[in-house]
């Protein structure tokens, strides 16, 4: 495995499942990058207070991309109080009509400027660009147009309640979705008559920068939306500010539990969106190459890096082994390098931190006694890479069966009876999303109703809809996102 493990030199065109592949790049001439970036502060571009920078790099080839500035306490204060500002002397007085049209507006600039923003979110965060074209960037300007509906409407969607904003949100997100985690916080926020502060993520800063840009081309008032990049310290200084009324995070549970720790007795509204370890659950009666896509979609997918990865396969004894050959032979094909390129399946990981986690987890499983495999592919020289890995003979108690991996490493595990599946798919700390994979009907609605976990596809899976509440149980979190419970979050409805 050391030796798998090891980076190779070569690059394309690569042979994958027998076939070569040419390189088709997609191009990137059409994205200005800025060498260095500002906060956004009451609607101007502003040096930070602190006179702190970090580096922001491609973590497919460690290129430094841009500078972005860290944010200390004294930036955190100046954006809450111009969201307060821009809350009490404009967006909450103003009507939900008014409000809905800058957000129609922003979703359409993103649909404009869609190219741009996939090969942004693509350099900087690492994701094959097929899936920013195809998913995040499409996915984002939907929760836009979605809640801008809602914006008019919120004695409606809530009957006999009188709705009312709750003031400043301070929205933490993390760097596996980058531009899609702000759209998915941004939009249900502003809808609702909230002002916002908004902190991406360290290693992925760009995107949510440059959706800055596409608010003040929507001449949305200024405070309305305030940007302050940094790490884990501006984000503890924005959660614990006390003129926030509302936080909202997603990331790890150590953090989310930091943060709730923070927050209690304050009174102030929380929304926590933390790990994940679910199961994709595949019965003998499952159409098997259809779930051999899922389980690939549900783990390889972002290289892993989805709280609500399938990242246990739980598989009914009688299919296992035909099913594990089936999914080598699929994962032989899959392509792993340049994000950029259009035909590329895996992307990078994420940053240098995460790729460590993910071998050392892996290590952990070898040692307890699991047995792993990995697809045969070249690795690009420069860059974090992992080759997409499925560990067999894996016991429930292993900490690959047990902990968030968030990389593409799949645990199988298996079952003899649907009483067996359920236990073992509720056997974590966490309770995000589950997969069940059977021709019966009655028996994925058994099943949906017995898992622990806030999400549960049939027959399907990484699914997502602005429509569509998402969230988890147990040490996943509270609260939802997205439809109409997304929209409860950002309001008093008493
Ligand atoms: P993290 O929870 O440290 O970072 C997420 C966000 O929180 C970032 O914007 C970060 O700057 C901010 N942050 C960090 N410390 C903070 C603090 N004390 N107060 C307020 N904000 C803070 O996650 P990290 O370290 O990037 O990843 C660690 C693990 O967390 C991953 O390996 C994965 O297992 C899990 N994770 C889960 C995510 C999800 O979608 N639920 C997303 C990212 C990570
Ligand atoms: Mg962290």
């Amino acid at each position: 495995m050391a030796e798998q493990l090891e980076r190779r030199t070569e690059r394309a065109p690569a042979r994958f499942g027998g076939l070569d592949y040419a390189p088709a790049p997609e191009a990137t001439d059409h994205v200005q990058l800025r060498a260095d970036h500002g906060l956004l502060i009451g609607g101007r571009w502003v040096e930070p207070a602190s006179e702190r920078r970090f580096k922001t790099i491609s973590p497919a080839t460690e290129e430094v991309l841009a500078e972005v500035a860290e944010a200390g306490e004294e930036d955190v204060d100046a954006a809450v109080k111009a969201a307060r500002a821009a809350y009490t002397k404009v967006w909450s007085r103003m009507s939900g009509a008014e409000r809905a049209k800058y957000l129609y507006r922003i979703a359409r600039i993103l649909q404009e400027r869609a190219r741009e923003f996939a090969v942004l979110e693509t350099m900087n965060g690492g994701k094959p660009i097929k899936e920013s074209r195809d998913v995040d960037v499409p996915l984002a300007a939907a929760h836009f147009f979605y809640h801008a509906g809602w914006a008019d409407k919120l004695d409606y969607a809530f009957p006999g309640r009188r709705p009312a904003p709750l003031g400043v949100a301070a929205q933490v997100i993390p760097w596996n979705f980058p531009l899609l985690m702000a759209a998915w916080k941004l939009a249900p926020a502003l809808a609702a008559g909230n002002t916002v502060v908004l902190k991406p993520a360290e290693t992925t800063p760009l995107t949510a920068l440059r959706l800055g840009e596409v608010i003040q081309e929507a001449e949305l008032p200024e405070g309305v939306v305030n940007i302050l990049t940094g790490a884990g310290a501006t984000g503890a200084a924005l959660v614990g500010h006390p003129g926030v009324d509302k936080v909202a995070f997603t990331g790890s549970t150590e953090v989310g539990k930091a943060i709730q720790r923070t927050l209690a007795g304050s009174g102030r509204k929380l929304t926590l969106e933390l790990g994940g370890k679910a199961a994709n659950i595949v019965f003998e009666d499952a159409p098997l190459d259809q779930a051999v896509e899922g389980i690939v979609n549900g783990i390889y997918f972002n290289q892993g890096h989805v709280c609500c990865a399938g990242s246990r396969l739980l598989v009914q004894e009688s299919i296992a082994e035909p099913l594990v050959d089936k999914l080598k032979r699929r994962m032989a094909t899959l392509r792993v390098g340049d994000p950029l390129d259009k035909n590329t399946d895996v992307g990078a990981i994420n940053s240098r931190a995460q790729l460590d986690k993910i071998t050392e987890l892996v290590a952990s499983g070898e040692a307890d006694g699991a047995q792993a495999w990995q697809a045969p592919c070249e690795l690009p020289a420069r860059g974090f890479w992992f080759r997409p890995t499925v560990f067999t003979h894996v016991a429930q108690s292993y900490r690959i069966a047990q902990e968030e991996i968030f990389g593409p490493v799949l645990s199988v595990l298996t079952f003899r009876t649907p009483d067996e599946a359920v236990e073992k798919a509720n056997n974590t700390p966490y309770g995000l999303s589950a997969g069940v994979w059977t021709d019966k009907g009655s028996r994925i609605l058994d099943l949906a109703s017995r898992m622990q976990a806030g999400v549960v596809w049939a027959n399907t899976f990484n699914r997502f809809d602005p429509t569509s509440p998402f969230g988890g149980y147990k040490e996943s979190g509270f609260g939802r996102e997205g439809g109409r419970h997304g929209l409860a979050a950002y309001l008093d409805l008493s």
